[in-house]
């Protein structure tokens, strides 16, 4: 295969845009003829982990299987594109420790809840500040920031432009390609 499996965790509030830039991610890779898989809440939390809700031991229980799936995945050398809030320091450093050395990429979603809330793409927000939903991310539940992330995508640039999904995927793929993980062992010369 010409290229490295990894896993490519997206960490952040909901609204961040993670879901958008692993799938614009996933377009680009497999554009350049790569192996991917996308692991999100519409294909884990109505399937796998279906019995799962957000109390803080289901999110764990939630990472730690996505972790596991993941870590099969990128074993076999798919780059494994994972897009959950994962809230939890901890729950992340587990799948971290379970991958081999260098393979996990945690990608931090470092938007303002400010901007999560004025996109709320499904209404969420609105709910939790009417006190409609309980124990939402960010709201009244908690979200522990990545300390030593590998890749740190904001909304906006310095002088406040608004970065587009597109970039900040382009972003990841140089990422990706700076740590060798798009091309193959290298072959000594015939
Ligand atoms: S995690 O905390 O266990 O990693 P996960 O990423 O699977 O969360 O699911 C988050 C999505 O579930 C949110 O984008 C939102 O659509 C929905 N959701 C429903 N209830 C909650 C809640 N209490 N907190 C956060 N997200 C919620």
């Amino acid at each position: 295969m010409q290229q490295k499996g990894c896993v490519v965790w997206f960490t952040g509030l909901s609204g961040s845009g993670k879901s958008t830039v692993a799938c614009t991610l996933e377009h680009a890779l497999a554009e350049s003829g790569k192996v991917t898989a996308l692991l999100d809440g519409d294909n884990i939390r109505h399937g796998l982990n279906s019995n799962l809700g957000f109390s803080a031991t289901d999110r764990e229980e939630n990472i730690r299987r996505i972790g596991e799936v993941s870590k099969l995945f990128a074993d076999t050398g798919i780059i494994t594109l994972v897009s959950f809030i994962s809230p939890y320091r901890r729950d992340r450093d587990r799948v971290r420790s379970r991958v081999p050395e260098g393979r996990f990429v945690e990608v931090f979603m470092k938007v303002p809840i400010s901007i999560c809330e004025e996109r709320d793409p499904k209404g969420l927000y609105k709910k939790a500040r009417a006190g409609q939903l309980k124990g939402f991310t960010g709201i009244d539940d908690p979200y522990e920031e990545p300390l030593n992330a590998e890749v740190v995508l904001e909304a906006e640039t310095a002088d406040g432009k608004r970065i587009s999904p597109q970039d900040q995927a382009r972003t990841l793929l140089d990422y990706l390609r700076s740590k060798g993980f798009l091309t193959g062992p290298s072959t000594p010369p015939q």
